[in-house]
């Protein structure tokens, strides 16, 4: 085949693809139960709005975007993430207007040209979740737990909250600063990478797996937060105490954005080595203002869905297997088909999955196809059902056969419905 589908992509179909969508399911249902209502943005967007917003001096931007221009020469972007979109849409459809809180969450692909591996894609999905209008530390408690609920929800154990503050344009300055200087006397011991970042991005530093070693010698943030930074880091530690929700501490997490401003976090599930994060979030307080707006405090999370797919525990993988199929038309005759296709029809007005085999095999091949879809019954229609008019239907988990007229199909299911179908209404 001469088309292969790009480097860090992937085909989804099948039993995973009804994962997927199950996963899929959960989460915005989850958001919803929490009043965050959906948002769609464009999957392009100005490539100057991920610049100004994730920051020139991150790998995202400097490294990761596909660019691209229109046939008018703009500069577009496949939006690498999801923050900046929704903070461009809530500003540009002056959502501020609305006061209070604005709960958004969402659901979609994202593109990164990263160095593909498990868990990494350059075409991922993420659901996260935005809280815009407030600066209030029981916003990042809410985002915080809504993040979790997803995890419990899908029944993960062992996964860590790992929780920072990155302080805020009046004191990160001096942190950074202070960092540099620091930088400087281990310059020698510093990968290539990290040497160019000293002046560029400092706290990318933290981040770099090549330079463990230094990263003990280093300042740490939460010694320089202002006092507002400070305050609201201990009173978000006190609100999620109040909740009984675990964390860690981690002085060293600094997150590969650059608009976090007080709360960073991310949710790690230990043992999974460098992809180990599944989540990640933070506030972002000055964002609004990089896209050219007033003041109006965010916090939000993404959580990238391949990641949560590839390590849902197996017990309850088990449990999220394919849609069972109801009723399976087998046909015999030619004749067969119109009965068969209308009479599907019928059935799946009243809610249940019929599916006609159209291939015209033999019967054998037929009964396999409906066993292997794990039907609940066949229906068999071949020349004695058509002159009779009526269709042989077989239970496959009890065996048993009912004779049942064509037009009685509905009404035999519908009664069948209420006593072990359950769904059908
Ligand atoms: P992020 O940490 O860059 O943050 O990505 C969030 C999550 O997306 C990661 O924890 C990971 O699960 C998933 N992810 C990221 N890159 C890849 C990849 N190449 N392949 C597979 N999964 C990936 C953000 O994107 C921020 N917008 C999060 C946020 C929302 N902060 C505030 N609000």
């Amino acid at each position: 085949m001469k088309y292969k589908r790009p480097r860090g992509t992937q085909d989804l179909f099948g039993i995973q693809m009804e994962r997927w969508r199950k996963v899929e399911r959960l989460l915005s249902g989850s958001a919803q139960r929490y009043g965050y209502s959906e948002i769609r943005t464009p999957i392009f967007e100005m490539s100057e709005l991920f610049i100004r917003a994730v920051g020139e001096g991150s790998d995202i931007v400097s490294k990761e975007m596909y660019l691209f221009q229109d046939k008018k020469g703009r500069n577009l972007a496949l939006r690498p993430e999801n923050t900046a979109p929704v903070m461009r849409a809530f500003i540009e459809n002056a959502l501020t207007r609305r006061g209070g809180l604005s709960r958004f969450y969402y659901l979609g692909p994202m593109f990164r040209y990263d160095r593909p591996q498990a868990g990494r894609y350059r075409q991922f999905h993420q659901f996260g979740a935005e809280a815009i209008g407030s600066s209030h530390p029981a916003v990042d408690a809410e985002i915080i737990d809504l993040s979790l609920h997803v995890f419990r929800i899908l029944g993960f154990q062992g996964i860590e909250v790992r929780l920072n503050s990155v302080g805020c344009p009046r004191c990160r300055p001096g942190f950074t600063e202070r960092l540099k200087d620091t930088l400087q006397h281990y310059r020698e011991e510093l990968c290539g990478n990290c040497e160019g970042r000293i002046e560029v991005n400092p706290l990318r530093i933290f981040d770099c797996k090549d330079c463990q070693e230094i990263k003990g010698k280093l300042p740490l943030i939460t010694d320089y937060l202002c006092a507002e930074c400070r305050d609201h880091f201990n009173a978000l530690q006190d609100i999620l105490r109040g909740m009984e929700i675990d964390f860690t501490l981690d002085p060293l997490l600094v997150r590969g954005l650059d608009y976090y401003t007080k709360t960073a976090y991310e949710i790690v599930l230990p043992g999974k080595g460098a992809q180990n994060a599944l989540c990640g979030g933070g506030r972002y307080d000055g964002l609004a203002q990089d896209c050219g707006a007033g003041f109006i405090p965010a916090v939000g999370f993404s959580t990238g869905i391949e990641r949560l797919v590839e390590n849902i525990p197996p017990s309850v993988l088990e449990e999220m297997g394919g849609e069972k199929t109801d009723v399976f038309f087998i046909i015999l005759e030619e004749g067969g088909y119109p009965v068969a296709l209308s009479r599907a029809r019928a059935l799946r007005s009243l809610g249940l999955k019929a599916e006609v085999e159209l291939s015209g095999r033999s019967m054998k091949k037929q009964l396999k196809t409906a066993v292997d879809a794990k039907a609940d019954y066949a229906i068999f229609i071949g020349s004695d059902e058509l002159r009779r008019s009526e269709a042989t239907v077989k239970n496959l988990i009890t065996n048993q056969q009912d004779k049942i007229p064509f037009s009685n199909l509905e009404t035999y299911f519908q009664n069948k419905g209420e006593q072990d179908l359950g769904e059908i209404g």
